[in-house]
């Protein structure tokens, strides 16, 4: 899908119908620039599964963040990981093949070690500043997968 959003509130309200389309042990990979509103993205997608989103922040340095719930969200972030660096760790390898809903920001940058590791279905989402407030957000399944 190719949406226009004008507002924060309207990807929120985005994510709450890509929610629909996700299953427990699906990976939704999140491209953009800073500022694109994959953080907004992911705090719409938390509120949709009845997860606090006041909770929601980038997990820049702690790289991952999970959020308990049914099922849980896994929030993790690759900005910080040095390019050609090792994206191997315990909890993601944990995260990527159980059953919450993983949201990867930055996860572009490693696309082909996750298109090994994701067993469940890949989703990218490339988010585009088009004005102050616009984005252009197009979410698809991942075709190399
Ligand atoms: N249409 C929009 N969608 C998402 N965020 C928007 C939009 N318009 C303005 N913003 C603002 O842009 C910023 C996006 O920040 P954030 O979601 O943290 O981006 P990222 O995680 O991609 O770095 C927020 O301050 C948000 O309020
Ligand atoms: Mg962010």
């Amino acid at each position: 899908m190719i949406v226009e959003t004008g507002s924060a509130v309207e990807t929120e309200q985005l994510a709450s119908q890509v929610r629909e389309k996700l299953s427990p042990g699906d990976v939704l990979v999140l491209t953009g620039d800073l500022g694109a509103g994959k953080t907004t993205f992911t705090r719409g997608l938390a509120r949709a599964m009845g997860i606090d989103p006041n909770v929601v922040s980038s997990p820049t340095f702690t790289l991952i963040n999970i959020y308990p719930g049914t099922p849980a969200l896994i929030h993790v972030d690759f900005y910080r990981i040095p390019d050609g660096g090792d994206i191997f760790f315990e909890e993601l390898d944990d995260a990527l093949n159980g059953d919450a809903i993983v949201v990867i920001e930055w996860g572009d940058r490693f696309l082909d070690q996750l298109r090994e590791m994701v067993q469940g279905k890949l989703f990218i989402g490339r988010f585009r500043v088009t004005g102050e407030e616009i984005r252009e957000i197009v979410i698809e399944e991942d075709s190399h997968h």
